[in-house]
């Protein structure tokens, strides 16, 4: 049957792709972008996700089946916390009424290998603790020292959102109403967001040096939207609160074997 999905960043990229492959299959979509989507709205603003939340349930008349959260940018500034944590975080909490309207609602978003890069605890906090100006102020203090400084606000950002995942997914705002919420986490996807810096042999060897991918290496697009559409279907009964690092290896390359002996007798 077919379901109605509400997909944010769908003008571009990951968030184009999975929109593109929901139409085809039939779905509904009510993309979320700075232009070029069913609703235009900048979800760095509080207020313009609130009035974002607001049509996209009244275009999807009340029931949502799935929430997929792709929009974000990579910037070394503050803003970059605004859009890909709060940005994703808020709008999917005013979300969860029309989510729960539905038969089968499942949630996801985009997170990235970034999230196991090193970051700032503060900020980190700030952000989960859901003092917005306090995150930013840090974000901008971190980007006042340089981009080098400033691109916590990506590594923290997506840190954060993957953190925030698993502890929402068992609450009872989420578990409790029956609703799947993970994320997904891509290695090098090829998109305009990454377009630049692979252009050159440079700029890929750089990319390629923090991100290892022995699998495949670059991604398609299409390679993340898949997942996401499955974490977002009826399929997906008892996943919650994961990262699943679709990235070509990187994730293994670089924690190793053992992400396991955290609770082993010390
Ligand atoms: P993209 O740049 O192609 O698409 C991002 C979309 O988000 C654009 O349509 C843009 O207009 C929208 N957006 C940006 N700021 C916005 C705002 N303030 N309000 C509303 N929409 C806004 O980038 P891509 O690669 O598709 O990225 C999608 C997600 O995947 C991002 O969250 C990114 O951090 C994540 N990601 C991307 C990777 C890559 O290698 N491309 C790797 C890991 C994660």
């Amino acid at each position: 049957m077919a379901r109605t999905y509400v997909i944010t960043g769908s003008a571009s990229g990951i968030g184009a792709a999975t929109a593109e492959l929901l139409r085809s299959r039939g779905d509904k979509v009510i993309g979320i972008d700075l232009k070029g989507a069913e609703i235009d709205a900048d979800l760095s603003r509080p207020s313009e996700r609130a009035a974002a939340a607001v049509k996209a349930s009244e275009l999807a008349g009340g029931v949502i089946d799935g929430v997929i959260a792709c929009a974000g940018i990579s910037a070394p500034i503050s803003k970059t916390m605004a859009i890909n944590y709060f940005g994703v975080t808020e709008l999917l909490t005013a979300l969860l009424p029309a989510l729960r309207a539905s038969d089968a609602p499942r949630a996801a978003v985009v997170s990235s290998m970034a999230s196991l890069q090193p970051s700032v605890p503060e900020l980190v906090e700030a952000a989960l603790g859901g003092d917005e100006a306090a995150t930013l102020a840090i974000g901008d203090a971190l980007a006042a020292k340089g981009p080098e400084a400033g691109y916590a606000n990506y590594s923290g950002s997506k840190r954060a959102l993957s953190r925030w995942v698993r502890r929402a997914s068992i609450s009872e705002a989420w578990a409790g109403s029956g609703i799947p919420l993970n994320a997904v986490a891509p290695g090098t996807v090829i998109t305009p967001m990454t377009a630049e810096l692979l252009r050159t042999p440079e700029g890929a060897a750089m990319v390629d040096a923090a991100v290892p991918m022995p699998l495949n290496s670059h991604q398609p697009a299409e390679s993340i939207a898949q997942l996401l559409v499955w974490l977002t279907s009826p399929e997906n009964t008892h996943m919650a609160g994961q990262t699943i690092y679709c990235d070509g290896g990187a994730d293994a390359t670089l924690r190793g074997d053992d992400i396991w002996s955290w609770n082993d007798p010390r």
